[in-house]
């Protein structure tokens, strides 16, 4: 799921592929924003084709046998939550399984919503789940979310009661960003972390970013690819860091654990916004890709 803003509208693309920006008046975002109510939920599309749930069932296929090795265990183990692979599930089903974990609910939207609409939702532990599916023409690359990027990309995650209780942190966080206007950093926070983070874990490098994990092409790659670069987290460094939204990304970022994303972010950030404009004015941006002298790489 992503907001409506140019900033906001490159952050949660599915990668299957290429780039896109909008926003910027080339094209609306896709969905009927006719069925949203003030909060920007609606209704569930009451009825899917046959031809949609198609699409879901080969999207599910596909990426689910890739998983073993390349996401993370937490992430592995709740998939099953989702229900049968075979048809694009009621997001109230889910719900019902996903109350009583860890507090979360799902909740339809038409597509993309305002960044502030968005952070309200996360505050309130309700995740908005785009509830259309791309065309079968899109199979490999859909420039914004839908609903197999939501819901196979971030719901597995929300059963893990660490990571579900930084992603309502975040929507605070947001909340608190908009006054400040610091969303374009807070964003870039939220893109290297929840869309395209990576965890070192006892086995290895694993991917727990929903842009990966809904990607055929990218997860791999971010896991395994000696072409892709990966540093460790470091909050200040990744709010410098500027991203790509038209291809894989050029770098990744590695956690150790949700325990440790929760409590880097856990401090006031409003310090820490000035001090990353500080750096910024001072030293400028770190280019997508840039490994800075004397960082670590993790390898493969
Ligand atoms: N600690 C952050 C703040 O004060 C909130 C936040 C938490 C943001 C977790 C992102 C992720 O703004
Ligand atoms: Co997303």
């Amino acid at each position: 799921m992503k907001a409506l803003s140019p900033r906001a509208a490159s952050r949660a693309v599915n990668r299957g592929a290429a780039p896109v920006t909008y926003g910027t008046g080339d094209h609306p975002p896709r969905g009927d924003y006719a069925r949203a109510r003030s909060d920007y939920t609606c209704e569930q599309v009451a009825t899917y084709s046959a031809v949609e749930h198609e699409t879901y069932r080969r999207l599910f296929a596909r990426q689910r046998q890739q998983l073993p090795g390349l996401a993370c265990e937490e992430f592995i183990a709740a998939v099953q939550q989702l229900g049968g692979p075979d048809r694009i599930p009621r997001l109230d089903a889910i719900s019902q399984r996903l109350r009583p974990a860890t507090g979360w609910e799902l909740v339809a939207v038409p597509g993309l919503i305002p960044e502030e609409a968005f952070f309200a939702l996360l505050a309130a532990r309700r995740f908005p789940v785009t509830d259309w599916i791309r065309t079968p023409q899109e199979f490999d690359y859909v420039v914004e979310p839908d609903v197999f990027h939501d819901l196979f990309g971030h719901v597995p995650l929300l059963f893990n009661p660490v990571f579900a209780d930084y992603m309502q942190a975040y929507g605070r966080g947001g909340l608190k960003a908009s006054r400040l206007d610091a969303c374009e950093l807070l964003a870039r926070l939220y893109w290297t972390t929840v869309e395209f983070g990576l965890i070192a874990t006892p086995h290895g490098l694993r991917a727990y970013g929903a842009g990966l994990l809904s990607s055929a092409a990218e997860l791999p790659h971010s896991v395994r690819s000696p072409q892709a670069r990966r540093v460790a987290f470091n909050l200040q460094r990744m709010m410098r860091s500027r991203y790509r939204i038209d291809s894989f990304q050029a770098s990744y970022f590695v956690i150790d654990s949700f325990d440790q994303l929760f409590a880097a972010t856990a401090p006031d950030f409003t310090p820490v916004y000035a001090e990353v404009r500080a750096t910024i004015a001072q030293a400028g941006e770190i280019e997508a890709g840039a490994v800075l002298p004397g960082e670590r790489e993790f390898t493969p």
